[in-house]
């Protein structure tokens, strides 16, 4: 295989949030245009709004109020909706070889949504995700939050009306990562 094919391209795009809310609304934007199947991967350190935006992605997806959106820390995998389903897993409390276990099959065989708090935690990522990853900035309520794909994958299309939805501080562009 020569350097170049050896080359994935991972498109990202950064947003600034300076509060809980803008961090919901972000999730809710992204709840909706999921399609069922859909898997994102939530990266960041405790208390950097992984669960506050997994909320705002659940309720906006299946249709149900966000405060019937509760972590799945202590459950592992919690499942809403009935006509769009979706499951929120937080893999923060397991061990890497007990996530078998936690029963993912279900969620690849009804082509669920899936929403991941901790996914460095399992061992293979089936499905090609959008991966969201948050971090603390200088103000006590910022967050950045940056979207990463791969370029040429659903997301392309899926990611192109974030710049219309949001206008706040914003970063993007196209990273070569070589595997
Ligand atoms: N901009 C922000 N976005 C998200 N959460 C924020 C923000 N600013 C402050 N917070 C607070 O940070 C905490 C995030 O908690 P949570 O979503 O449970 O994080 P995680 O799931 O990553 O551990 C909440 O207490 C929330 O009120
Ligand atoms: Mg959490």
């Amino acid at each position: 295989m020569s350097p170049s094919e050896n080359k994935q391209i991972t498109h990202y795009i950064s947003r600034k949030s300076y509060s809980e809310e803008e961090t919901i609304e972000l999730g809710k934007w992204i709840g909706g245009m999921l399609q069922p199947g859909d898997h994102i991967y939530l990266h960041g350190e405790i208390g950097t709004g992984k669960t506050r935006i997994a909320k705002g992605i659940i309720a906006q997806y299946s249709g149900i109020h966000l405060d019937d959106v509760v972590s799945p820390t202590f459950t592992l995998l919690n499942r809403y909706g009935e006509d769009r389903v979706a499951f929120h897993a937080d893999f923060y409390r397991i061990d890497q070889p007990d996530i078998e276990d936690v029963g993912l099959e279900i969620v690849y065989e009804y082509a669920s949504v899936l929403v991941v708090e901790w996914p460095e935690k399992m061992t293979e990522c089936p499905e090609a995700a959008l991966k969201v990853s948050l971090s603390y900035d200088e103000g006590e309520n910022e967050r950045i939050i940056v979207f990463e794909w791969r370029t040429g994958s659903k997301w392309d299309e899926r990611m192109s009306d974030i710049e219309e939805f949001s206008q706040i501080t914003k970063n993007h562009g196209i990273s070569h990562q070589v595997n």
